[in-house]
């Protein structure tokens, strides 16, 4: 029986050695077929100036581009040098570069307009409408007062800037710059007059438009009516709001200067104390009081906020940094009440995206926890009735779905990966080549499952694109969703985003050393669990003495099914591998695979070129505006607080 077995297996185990050539052959002509293929240009250069790859149902006329492509391919030694394709200003952030153009919506592939495969076609930037506030900074006050003032001004800055607008902080050098300033320095009229008329000055200098108060913050959903009109930045005649008094100011450079003309040369000038009661009710249009600022006059926090009220009373500066952190908390849960039905942390692709997405889930935590209030049942000035939020505990609910859906009743909050993370993780594999990925890989499996509830499953990776762009960047989109890409850290800019100081729940210390703990004696296990799976293969091994061969090589090859843990462990590493690559900036042999793995899923590849660049561009447009901005007012207001200048300036006057 024995000597059968072992006659039968001989000729058997040949050919199955055969059959390995056979399938390694096969494999290779399929390689081949797909490399040469002219309805498949999957492994064009990813650098190739015709760049866009025309989606393969467009492809008939695509041989002789194939010939053209490798013609001009960077890679052909007699191509001549071309000038680079034409650039707009500040489009390069960190290593990523765009192209703003309105065409961006009507082509779903980005390189056929740039004419370069890195540079993402993005919305044109809107254009934000200047808000001012005054601030004079060089009032002598205790220097603990002034850096709550500043933390104040900060917080409002924030959530002006959230809402589209530029919101700037003027102080007492725009005012002196104004020639009427001269006027004013020959006569005598009442200290509160000349505070209020400096900030007009100051106002008429910037060309006026928008003058608000630096405790006047907006709170409501962006498509606000009003909030709509601010933005517009054209207002047709000097116009305040009822019952905001001088909160809220908007008009035209022209309608300012002659208020301020008449009032000069008005006889009450020395008698008055603001600019309001001089010039009359006539100057101005007033419109009905709006539900979507709120204000938080002196009268306001004594009436509606005694206990911050009470804390002013002792400290100013105390009482002040109180008042920030209600505005915060009170702009944080406005927020959470536009989406009742909670937060969405996407993940398509579910099965092994867990650590892809955690940073996302963690960001979601934090915008559903109530923020720290000190009147904790309190609600903003402008709303009568609100949900509360109980501190430490979360408000919202988060849930994880594979697909997106358009409602105004979530945030979602996506995690855009490259190609490159979603074939490794999806398939758990470690070793993607070529010739994995024309045979074991499904194209576009990403954005084809974010996409199935929007749009069924069968249209085109065209249309797929499309609608992701406007998902992550038209008007709609803009408030609400936000989009990142998996493989870098989420941007520190989140806050402005938002408009309030995101809150970081502590990460329970015993928590984090348990987990740690657990993790190690996982690895320990892990290690034995594998000893194990090890010592039973050998004892199998050991036992059957004449094993026959082909049952040899099946149990070799068979593969271990990895424990959950196992799994985990894997999913890490291939996303850490993952990131690695897909941010490796120069040619190597791994961004060759790279970009025949970009070519194989276009659609999914140019969602996350999208998403990156327009990510870049945001964090950009806020990096420079605060830097050129932190210049001014001796700092206050910026995000790292007051100069060392400032503050030791206040110090020495504090002194003396
Ligand atoms: C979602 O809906 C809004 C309005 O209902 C629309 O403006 C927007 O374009 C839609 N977005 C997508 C991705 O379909």
């Amino acid at each position: 029986m024995h000597a059968i077995n072992t006659l039968l297996s001989r000729p058997r185990r040949f050919a199955s050695r055969r059959l390995v050539y056979l399938i390694f052959g096969l494999g290779l002509f399929a390689f081949a077929f797909f490399v040469l293929s002219p309805q498949e240009p999957v492994i064009a250069p990813a650098d190739s100036p015709t760049g866009a790859t025309p989606p393969k149902h467009e492809s008939k006329h695509i041989v002789g581009e194939i010939s053209d492509t490798l013609s001009k391919s960077i890679l052909n030694p007699f191509r001549e040098p071309a000038h680079a394709p034409s650039r707009q200003k500040q489009d390069t952030y960190k290593g990523t570069s765009w192209w703003a153009d309105w065409k961006w919506l009507s082509v779903p592939f980005s390189s056929s307009v740039t004419f370069d495969e890195e540079r993402a076609l993005l919305p044109p930037l809107r254009e934000r409408t200047p808000i001012y506030c005054y601030y004079d900074s060089t009032i002598k006050k205790p220097r603990e007062e002034k850096d709550a003032e500043s933390d104040l001004l900060r917080t409002w800055r924030r959530a002006w800037w959230a809402h589209g607008f530029r919101p700037v902080i003027l102080s007492a050098s725009e005012a002196i710059s104004n020639p009427k300033y001269n006027e004013l320095h020959r006569m005598d009229v009442d200290p509160d007059l000349k505070i209020d008329l400096m900030k007009w000055f100051a106002w008429e200098s910037m060309g006026a438009g928008l003058l608000a108060n630096y405790a006047l913050v907006p709170m409501a959903p962006s498509d606000d009516p009003l909030l709509t009109f601010l933005r517009k930045g054209e207002y047709p005649s000097l116009t305040r709001w009822k019952g905001l008094d001088s909160g809220l100011l908007a008009g035209q450079d022209v309608e300012v200067n002659k208020v301020l003309r008449a009032l000069l040369d008005s006889s009450s000038l020395t008698t008055a104390k603001s600019v309001i009661e001089i010039v009359g009710k006539e100057a101005f249009d007033i419109d009905k009081t709006p539900t979507s600022l709120a204000f938080y006059t002196p009268e306001a926090i004594k009436k509606g906020y005694s206990e911050v009220a009470g804390i002013f009373a002792s400290s100013r500066a105390k009482g002040l940094s109180s008042l920030n952190k209600l505005i915060n908390a009170h702009l944080h849960m406005v927020w959470q009440g536009r989406f009742p039905d909670g937060i969405e942390v996407l993940q398509p692709l579910p099965d092994h995206t867990t650590f892809m997405v955690e940073p996302a889930l963690k960001l979601a935590n934090s915008l559903g926890y109530c923020p720290e209030n000190p009147i904790p049942y309190s609600c903003p000035p402008n709303v009568y009735r609100c949900k509360h939020c109980t501190a430490g505990s979360t408000s919202m609910k988060i849930s994880t779905p594979s697909e997106y859906r358009n409602t105004s009743r979530v945030f979602s909050l996506g995690t855009v990966p490259h190609p490159w993370t979603v074939a490794s993780l999806d398939n758990l594999e470690e070793n993607i080549d070529v010739s994995w990925i024309v045979r074991k890989s499904s194209r576009d499996p990403w954005l084809e499952a974010l996409t199935q509830k929007l749009l069924g499953s069968h249209v085109s990776g065209n249309l797929r694109v499309m609608r992701f762009k406007q998902a992550v960047a038209d008007d709609h989109a803009s408030t609400n969703a936000l989009w990142v890409t998996a493989e870098r850290e989420i941007s520190m800019d989140l806050d402005w985003h938002f408009g309030f100081a995101i809150p970081h729940p502590e990460p329970k210390k015993t928590g984090e050393d348990a987990k740690e703990e657990k993790s190690k004696e996982k690895a320990i296990k892990d290690d034995s669990s594998r000893n194990a799976k090890r010592e039973a293969l050998a004892v199998k091994e050991a036992s059957k003495p004449d094993l026959v061969p082909e049952e040899y090589v099946e149990l070799v090859e068979e593969p271990v099914a990895l424990t959950p843990e196992e799994t985990k462990a894997k999913e890490r590493s291939l996303l850490d591998e993952a990131k690695r690559i897909v941010n490796i900036p120069k040619l190597t042999r791994e961004t060759k695979v790279r970009a025949s793995l970009e070519a194989w899923n276009l659609a999914d590849t140019e969602a996350w070129k999208f998403t990156r660049a327009y990510m870049a561009r945001r964090l950009m447009e806020r990096v420079e505006w605060e830097k050129e901005e932190a210049k001014y007012v001796g700092g206050a207001g910026s995000d790292k607080g007051r100069s060392a200048w400032s503050r030791w300036r206040d110090q020495k006057e504090q002194a003396s």
